[in-house]
């Protein structure tokens, strides 16, 4: 599947013909980086949500979910560091104004080398960056005269490091004062509520607390659809332990979201670990959890053993305590007592989660019929239980008392899943048209029906159908369901 441009390129096609993802402001011609989820999209994107948090929360002891604002104080970033450290080093074009990270525009140029003297390049690169030599980098694009995409020229500026934090004022006067920032990652609304819901919950160590929600970041190379975004959603879990234990959980949790991953539906020959080499200041263990998107390996979701960094950034900063009394015996027989517990994080991109599951349900089918005839059909064979509509039913006619029945059947299911109900065009197409959305079963009523009261059930994956009475539907769609 990797590198595969057309077959992506169909992906985006197909989720915007069928109401999956739109681009932001579309009728005014788009924002770039950010996208709006459709009528099939927006049902999708929340069964994947409400599978992590019940995942995370209801089925873990020892895990309790939040919902934490977008705004915090500001001086929550500056403890977490992002204030002086989330930024890139940029370089812009002063003819065309065009943008880039530097460290992209450099590897982009690599990749048109021979391999090893891209290599020599990179080196040289990462040596430059890890010493904030931004004259040296500059000086490295224009020896190699690397030109701008657009203008095709080498007429570049220096190197800067640019924010990727967005900012914005609350309340009436504008001011410094008043500056505060979206927030790019939902972790520090769970870092800033430690005590808040240990207290509260009387949790004991260890335990987690989760979250899901909207972050904001002002990337630069913005690309690949909702892959890199500037408006996301993360389903974030800090996982409080005492220090000394981080490796066991950070290994628990690392092997736990892979299986919770291929639990969903995703394949574990699509899914490897990536280990970061070079840590974060805070970390002592880090890793991605990738996933084979048609454009390449890419990180899906990160494992983050971030020690007592941020909760001592946050009680340093705060100037309030924030430890933890453990009550349990050491080996001399006396309570462990006060400190900062360490923290396991498991963070997952909930819009790199979609385009997980839509990369991987996209199928176009052909094949030869009975009389020598060829026929296809695009279908998205999304895994049943996070499918958007579970069960089309569609009377065959629009007439004969065909829809009354439908209808019945229709008011019977809806309280215990989605259903649509369609009885427009000949059945084929309806038939095509619940492929392309991913609905895993459609029922047909016919006149049969009215005669045996039986309807026929039509599975999505094999197209193979069977005559089911009309009362037992509703059980066997919820039986099917639960399979998965
Ligand atoms: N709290 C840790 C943290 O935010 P991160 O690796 O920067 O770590 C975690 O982000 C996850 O959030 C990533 O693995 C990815 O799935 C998702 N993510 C990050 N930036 C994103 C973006 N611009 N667009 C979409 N998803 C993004």
């Amino acid at each position: 599947m990797a590198n595969d441009a057309q077959l992506f390129q169909d992906i985006i096609a197909h989720c915007k013909e069928y109401g999956f993802i739109f681009q932001s402001s579309e009728l005014y011609d788009g924002l770039s980086a950010v996208y709006d989820y459709g009528q099939m999209g927006a049902p999708l994107k929340k069964n994947l949500r409400d599978a992590w948090w019940k995942s995370m929360t209801q089925m873990h002891d020892h895990i309790v979910g939040i919902d934490a604002a977008i705004f915090m104080h500001p001086t929550t970033w500056k403890a977490s560091g992002h204030v002086d450290n989330f930024s890139d080093p940029m370089i812009d074009n002063k003819d065309s104004n065009k943008r880039y990270r530097v460290d992209h525009l450099l590897e982009l140029y690599a990749e048109t080398l021979p391999e090893a003297e891209g290599k020599i390049l990179l080196d040289m690169m990462d040596q430059l960056l890890a010493a904030n030599d931004f004259d040296g980098l500059k000086q490295l694009i224009e020896s190699r005269q690397i030109k701008c995409s657009v203008s095709k020229t080498c007429n570049w500026t220096d190197v800067r490091q640019f924010n990727l934090m967005f900012s914005t004022q609350m309340g009436s006067v504008a001011g410094e004062a008043d500056t505060i920032y979206l927030r790019p990652e939902t972790a520090q609304g769970i870092f800033v509520n430690f005590l808040n819901v240990q207290k509260t919950g009387r949790m004991k160590i260890p335990f987690g607390i989760a979250q899901t929600g909207k972050a904001f970041r002002n990337e630069i190379v913005a690309r690949q659809f909702i892959f890199r975004m500037r408006e996301f959603e993360q389903m974030e879990m800090q996982f409080f332990v005492r220090p000394g234990t981080q490796m066991e959980w950070y290994s628990y949790w690392k092997e736990h979201r892979k299986k919770w991953l291929e639990s969903i539906g995703i394949p574990a020959d699509k899914l490897r670990y990536h280990d970061h080499v070079k840590l974060a200041h805070y970390a002592d263990a880090a890793v991605d959890i990738e996933f084979e998107f048609p454009f390449g390996w890419k990180e899906l979701e990160g494992i983050h053993s971030r020690t007592d960094f941020d909760l001592k950034q946050h009680q340093e900063y705060s100037k309030k305590k924030i430890q933890y009394f453990d009550n349990d015996l050491n080996e001399d027989g006396k309570p462990i007592g006060n400190y900062i517990p360490y923290v396991v994080e498991t963070s997952i991109g909930l819009d790199r989660l979609f385009l997980t599951v839509i990369s991987l349900s996209y199928q176009e089918e052909h094949w030869t019929k009975e009389d020598g005839s060829n026929d296809s059909r695009v279908v998205m064979k999304i895994p049943a239980a996070i499918a958007p509509v579970k069960l089309a039913i569609l009377p065959l006619l629009k007439k004969d008392g065909l829809p009354e029945i439908a209808r019945e059947l229709m008011n019977e299911c809806r309280p215990h899943f989605q259903c649509f109900y369609e009885e427009k065009d000949a059945i084929g197409k309806r038939y095509r048209r619940m492929d392309a959305i991913g609905t895993p079963f459609c029922v047909t009523i016919d006149h049969q029906t009215k005669e045996d009261q039986t309807v026929t059930i039509r599975y999505r994956d094999d197209m193979r159908q069977e005559r089911t009475p009309m009362a037992q539907v509703r059980a066997k769609v919820l039986e099917l369901l639960s399979k998965i």
